[in-house]
């Protein structure tokens, strides 16, 4: 896996602040914005975009990866994510992330871009079940 330089982690919680900016959180208004930065060196941006019939939301983590997988993208650097708070990207959005490598970095940032949490895939989602359950490398 590459490792990112300085610069791409400033540049990837800064696209992901942006993004944030473009959420669609009208009953939570907790808007999240995701930056997620491939080995090809391409970063794919996601938020959450909610619905009236609400468990069809999607948060903004899988919107990113998802979005990269349909581009061909298979493995990550870093994912940057940006709330409020400092909010840690969800069960579900940790296991989606976990498909794809455990040791994606995951930079956690506030509203102001200051990181809150460093910490990767893995770290957030021990003992994970993954392909290797399923016999896949
Ligand atoms: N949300 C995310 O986008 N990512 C997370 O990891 C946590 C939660 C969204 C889902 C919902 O739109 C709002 O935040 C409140 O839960």
């Amino acid at each position: 896996m590459k490792t990112p330089t300085p610069q791409q982690k400033a540049d990837l919680i800064e696209r992901a602040r942006q993004a944030r900016g473009k959420a669609y959180a009208p009953y939570s208004n907790y808007a999240v914005g995701a930056a997620l930065l491939a080995d090809s060196g391409n970063v794919y941006v996601g938020v959450n975009v909610e619905n009236a019939a609400y468990p069809v939301g999607m948060c903004a983590e899988r919107t990113a990866l998802f979005t990269a997988v349909a581009q061909g993208e298979r493995t990550f650097q870093a994912i940057a994510v940006v709330t409020e708070d400092g909010g840690s990207p969800c069960g579900s959005c940790r296991q989606a992330l976990s498909e794809f490598g455990l040791d994606t970095l995951v930079w956690i940032a506030d509203a102001q871009g200051r990181l809150r949490a460093e910490t990767t895939v893995g770290e957030l989602l021990l003992k994970a079940f993954g392909p290797a359950n399923l016999g896949r490398p």
